[in-house]
């Protein structure tokens, strides 16, 4: 049985988008708020849109965290340092935690196309130097767009899995390969987040100007780099 997966922020565009295509993957989700019942009517829209048999449930970030060792974060860069700090007694040693966190200027009242300076190089590292020791950060999913994730055809785009430990990337590409559409890509060190991170500011700024929801797609690699789904 596979292992369920809490997404904390997970009522957001980016965590729904996460929670539906893993729901019609046959995965289980656990969908957090800082309100439980925010989460709960979030995991009703998700099973109205995968099927009543989705197996999926809402219930506070804390509680996601306890019940799960497969978390992915998608929640503003503004909050992302204050929930974690909050959650660290709930966040289990063993855990993968997938941070999909961008640092927008919008966080602070900037444009959503400007990124934010983050002292520790990117917003997966600030991560990592907040969870409890044992707890994995991975970097992945900042560049797919919500629109196309709540949509309904498959996903154009690569994701490139940053972590420093290589098990961890390999179960988030796993993960990855869930969603049609989409490909892994082994991206190396988590520090490389920090250039994913930027990619996703440049991709909201060509979303504005051509009014898409377009992707990336890394050309010219070996077969064997890009994971797909099968
Ligand atoms: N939207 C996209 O297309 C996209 C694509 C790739 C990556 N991302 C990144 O993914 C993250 C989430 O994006 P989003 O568009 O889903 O964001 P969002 O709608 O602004 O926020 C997502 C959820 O985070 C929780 N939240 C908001 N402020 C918080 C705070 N101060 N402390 C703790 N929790 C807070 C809220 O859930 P509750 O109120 O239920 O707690 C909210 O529903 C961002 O870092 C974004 O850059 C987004």
């Amino acid at each position: 049985m596979s292992r369920p997966i809490a997404i904390l922020g997970g009522t957001g565009p980016a965590g729904m988008g996460l929670a539906l295509r893993w729901a019609r993957a046959g995965e289980s989700v656990v969908i957090g708020s800082r309100n439980a019942e925010l989460a709960e009517a979030a995991a009703n829209q998700i099973r109205d849109k995968a099927g009543a048999s989705a197996q999926v449930r809402g219930t506070t970030n804390a509680e996601a965290c306890a019940s799960c060792d497969l978390l992915a974060l998608t929640v503003p860069f503004e909050g992302q340092a204050g929930l974690l700090k909050e959650l660290k007694t709930a966040l289990k040693a063993g855990s993968i935690l997938m941070d999909a966190t961008v640092p927008l200027a919008a966080s602070i009242g900037g444009r959503a196309s400007r990124t934010l300076g983050v002292w520790q190089g990117s917003a997966a590292q600030q991560t990592a130097e907040l969870v409890p020791k044992g707890v994995t950060v991975v970097g992945a999913f900042q560049n797919c767009s919500a629109d196309a994730m709540n949509g309904d055809d498959p996903v154009e785009c690569d994701v490139i899995v940053c972590s420093d430990n290589p098990e961890a990337t390999q179960t988030v590409c796993g993960l990855v390969t869930k969603i049609p559409g989409l490909r892994a890509i082994d991206g190396g060190k988590l520090e490389n987040s920090r250039i994913v991170e930027q990619v996703t500011a440049l991709l909201i700024g060509l979303n504005i100007r051509h009014k898409g929801h377009g992707g990336i797609r890394i050309t010219g690699l070996p077969a064997a780099a890009y994971r797909t789904a099968g």
